[in-house]
Parts: C-alpha cells; structure tokens; sequence
C-alpha cells in the first residue's frame, strides 16, 4: 500500500481510502447517489420487487385523515421532513391536509440545496396554497434550530426506511438525537420495514435485471469517475444477504478475481484477493418488539402505528416518553 503524500480534500476522498485500506473492506452506500445512482435509485423504486415504496405510498394514501386528525391543533403544525427525494409520496399528505383546510407549513430539511430547489419550484407549481420553507443544512443542526424557532406543533418525519441502514446503536442515537429536539406535543412519523417471507426481502434487493446490481456498482464507477481509478466492474458482483433472525439484509461487491485496483487521485493502489468482499449497505428489517424497544431506549414511545393492506411496511408515530 502506497501511502499518499497529499491531504484529502473531500469526505469522500477520506472515506473511500478508509473503506478500501480496513480489512474487511466497506463503502458507504451514500456515495452510491450521484446523478447516475439516483436515476438507478429511481428505477429500483419502480420495479415490482422493490415493495417497500409502493406499501408506504398506500399507508399515507389508507391513512391520510387520520394523520391529519393526529397532526392538527389549533395553533395548526409546522410538518419537517428529514430527507425528502423527490416528494411523491410526501405530496399525498400534503395535498390533503391543504384540501382539508389545514393551518400548517412544510419544511424539507435536506444537505443539498440543489434538492431542496428542485422539490419548492415543484410543490409551487403543484400545491400552490402549500406554504413551503426549505432548510438546507444538516438534520440535526436544523433541528436543533427549529427547536428555537417555533412554539407550536412539530410534526418530524422521516419515511422510506432510511432508518434502517442505521445498525441498532446508532439508530437509538439518532432517534435520541430527535427526541431531544422535541416537546411534549411534538410527534416523530418515521418509516420501517417490516420482517417478511425471507424471499420477498431478498428479492427486493436483487432483482433479476440487474438494476441493483449496477446501483451498488455505481459507487465503483463513481470512484472510477471521480477518483481516476481503473475498477473493471464486470470483475465485481453483487451479493446480497438476509438473515431472518436478525431482520438484517446486507449488500456487498464481491471481488470474483484477485486483481488490483490503482486510484490515482488517492495514489493508492488496492490489492484484492479472490472473493474478497466490500460491504456497502445494511438495511434492517423490524417487528412491533425491536421497534418498541429501540423507542424506548431513545426516550420515546409509540403512540400509533400506520400500516398497508400486506403488512409489508410500517409508519409508526412517536411522541417523547412521560417521565
Ligand atoms: N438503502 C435503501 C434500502 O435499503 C436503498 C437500496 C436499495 C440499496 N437497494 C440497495 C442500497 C442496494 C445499497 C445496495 O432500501
């Protein structure tokens, strides 16, 4: 291993010389959404395999008035939403609670002000009544901000399981990192995907056309692209596990051959033996007990849980724990 003689100059940089120089070898899958890895990421969300989108949709869909009774008061509510992508399915409740009269804002919080533009021009044009205030920075920055900010109702959301790439101990301390930023009359609405037929699981993240192979692939590509590197990504595939214990499902590229890899931009070069492995993704799947328990262990408690006809996924609402 060839030492570099320069500093790193992004995060990203730093991350994948750690990733690639650990034994065993990993990636953060975070570095999978550039440009091409979200168009892939909307692929995944089409295809018939990846159920996890199309249940929560339908939640929000079977359970937007009751959501809106639950949010409501009569000071009305300010709705923050932690990682919002393109909105699709936040925009049925926000097409509901403005049809039904209701006082309240919308904040999508997000890293990316490019994200964050995109989403207000496209709410402006859709829901024109919706009052929209766009937070760029970090989520609990911003929390920590609005905490200050408002004195009524906050409604803090996140969907689409984000949560679960989070192993248990830091998904406790970030929900406890929410919890702090909360009042006694503030809700959390967050996503998780719920244990399965092991098979259904597994389908969701290998499907049989290959668009979550080349997703997981495009962090190889992106280095490729951005780090001058020389990955062939026929030589890598991908490999997905799940333990029904657990509820853990992982994602890996698996080196098929030993083979070495030079990243110019890092002056590093990788030595990969055959079948040598780097993880990239974890995405844990719950029951009602591990979602108590984690709740509990974050200072909150479950004050209703919202789910689809199948089952498939859960949307439970939090509200801080009585001392
Ligand atoms: N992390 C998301 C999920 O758990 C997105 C995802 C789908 C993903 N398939 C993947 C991430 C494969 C890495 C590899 O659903």
């Amino acid at each position: 291993m060839i030492k570099p003689t320069t500093t790193f100059s992004t995060s990203f940089e730093e991350d994948v010389y750690t990733g690639l120089t650990t034994f065993p070898k990993f990636l953060y899958s975070k570095y999978i959404y550039d440009e091409t890895g979200d168009q892939l990421f909307q692929q995944i969300m089409e295809m018939p395999e990846y159920y996890l989108t199309n249940a929560e949709f339908q939640i929000l869909q079977l359970h937007q008035s009751a959501l809106g009774q639950k949010f409501r008061t009569d000071q009305g509510f300010d709705l923050i939403e932690l990682g919002a992508g393109d909105g699709k399915k936040t925009k049925v409740l926000l097409r509901s609670f403005v049809e039904n009269g209701m006082d309240f804002s919308y904040q999508p919080i997000d890293i990316s002000q490019n994200a964050l533009d995109g989403l207000t021009n496209s709410l402006q044009e859709e829901i024109p009544e919706l009052k929209v205030a766009p937070q760029a920075g970090m989520y609990f920055e911003v929390l920590e901000r609005l905490k200050e900010a408002s004195h009524r109702r906050k409604v803090i959301m996140m969907l689409g399981s984000n949560i679960g790439n989070l192993l248990h101990p830091k998904a406790i301390d970030f929900l406890h990192h929410i919890e702090e930023a909360m009042s006694e009359n503030d809700f959390l609405f967050v996503g998780f995907d719920q244990k399965k037929h092991p098979q259904t699981v597994l389908n969701a993240y290998n499907d049989p056309q290959g668009i979550t192979a080349k997703f997981n692939k495009n962090l190889l590509a992106r280095i490729n692209r951005e780090l001058d590197a020389n990955f062939d990504l026929e030589k890598f595939m991908h490999w997905e596990v799940y333990d029904p214990e657990t509820g853990t499902a992982k994602s890996y590229l698996v080196s098929e051959e030993q083979q070495e890899v030079i990243i110019q931009k890092l002056e590093l070069k990788v030595t990969f033996e055959a079948w040598e492995t780097i993880h990239t993704e974890i995405s844990q799947k719950y029951d009602d007990a591990t979602v108590r328990w984690l709740a509990d262990q974050a200072g909150l408690q479950i004050d209703e849980v919202y789910t689809d006809e199948q089952q498939l996924f859960k949307n439970y609402l939090f509200k801080k724990k009585l001392s």
